[in-house]
């Protein structure tokens, strides 16, 4: 039994088993090397070997973009294919990957080509061994058509918002003059709403939402009655009820402008409270969106400490009292802090 396995071994390990296998190894590396080779050369995107900050290898597809030879990109210093303001961008970013910091993996390029023309493109880079050496592998992508389109579309939501604001502006206008007690009201609401939303961190694009929102939330008052809205006296319950109305067809009024904000139901949600209190729909907690419970503080506050034909103003101290007493109950946790912080700790005044 043993002389047998002995045999088989034998076998196996003769010269010729030898050359096969190594013919089969070969094989399969060449194979190997092809498909690699057809990846690399057919890829969408350039590829490059940077070593010592000198280019090692490009594929056809980073020649193209360059509009140099394969050859020619070969040797070439990285500081040669960016124009010379770009150069200490770039050295920077080697500089810091020398010292081991963390930088972005994939970042903007401003690439000069042979021909002069600078193109955007969009770089990634892998630390590699090449020739059993660190080295860089970069993947560039010509980015010039998305940055078009990127810049169209800005375009596009910049003259977007210009007609919003000046549709917003006729009918501030036009709800101020019939109804002079909320002058002054909406635009006072809305930089309190704004800066409660800075105080809480929100991006740019939503507080800006948020100031046309705020300028506009009580645009539905149009279709009260003057005589309703101009009451020197405590509304009885039916001229409340109208006045209640105001959010619903604020957001009838709203519901069809093309926005880049949710502008409509902001204003739809901005007397909706967190526990379902509110109106018109008794919304609750989550199903009230962040712009509309910012809002709301805004509005109760400046609200609050603003005359009133029915009353004389209530001093601020007393509004944030109601805020501070009704938090987490009427109002958002979060947008009562933030309106508190403001007020008692940084001075905020309405204006
Ligand atoms: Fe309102």
């Amino acid at each position: 039994m043993k002389n047998k396995s002995a045999q088989k071994h034998k076998k196996n390990t003769g010269p010729l088993d030898h050359v096969n296998r190594c013919n089969q190894v070969d094989d399969a590396r060449r194979v190997s090397e092809e498909k690699y080779a057809t990846v690399v050369e057919n890829a969408p995107d350039g590829i490059s070997i940077i070593q010592d900050e000198i280019i090692k290898f490009a594929n056809k597809r980073q020649a193209e973009i360059s509009g140099y030879t394969v050859e020619e990109l070969i040797g070439k210093s990285i500081y040669d294919l960016v124009p010379p303001d770009f150069v200490s961008v770039i050295k920077e970013r080697v500089a810091l990957r020398e010292q081991g910091k963390d930088i972005p993996e994939i970042f903007h390029v401003r690439l000069l080509c042979k021909d002069g023309t600078i193109k955007e493109t969009e770089s990634s880079t892998k630390l590699i061994q090449y020739e059993s050496r660190p080295a860089s592998m970069a993947i560039t992508r010509n980015i010039a058509e998305r940055k078009r389109e990127e810049e169209k579309l800005q375009q596009t939501i910049n003259d977007l918002k210009k007609a919003v604001n000046t549709t917003v502006q006729v009918l501030v206008s036009a709800l101020e003059s019939r109804d002079p007690y909320t002058a002054g009201h909406q635009s006072r609401s809305a930089n309190l709403a704004c800066a409660i939303a800075a105080e809480m961190g929100l991006d740019q694009e939503k507080i800006e939402g948020i100031r046309m929102a705020g300028v506009i939330h009580d645009i539905g008052k149009l279709s009260v009655p003057v005589e309703v809205l101009a009451k020197p006296t405590k509304l009885s319950e039916l001229g409340f009820s109208l006045v209640k109305e105001h959010a619903r067809s604020g957001y009838e009024m709203l519901k069809n402008v093309e926005s880049p904000w949710p502008l409509a139901q902001i204003v739809h949600q901005h007397h909706e409270r967190m526990d379902g209190s509110g109106y018109p729909r008794n919304l609750k907690g989550d199903e009230i969106i962040m712009e509309a419970r910012i809002l709301a503080v805004a509005d109760v506050v400046e609200a609050m400490a603003s005359h009133r034909p029915y009353r004389s103003a209530w001093s601020i101290k007393i509004a944030l009292e109601e805020i501070d007493k009704n938090k987490g109950i009427l109002y958002d946790n979060t947008v009562a802090d933030a309106c508190l912080r403001l007020f008692r700790e940084k001075s905020y005044q309405l204006a």
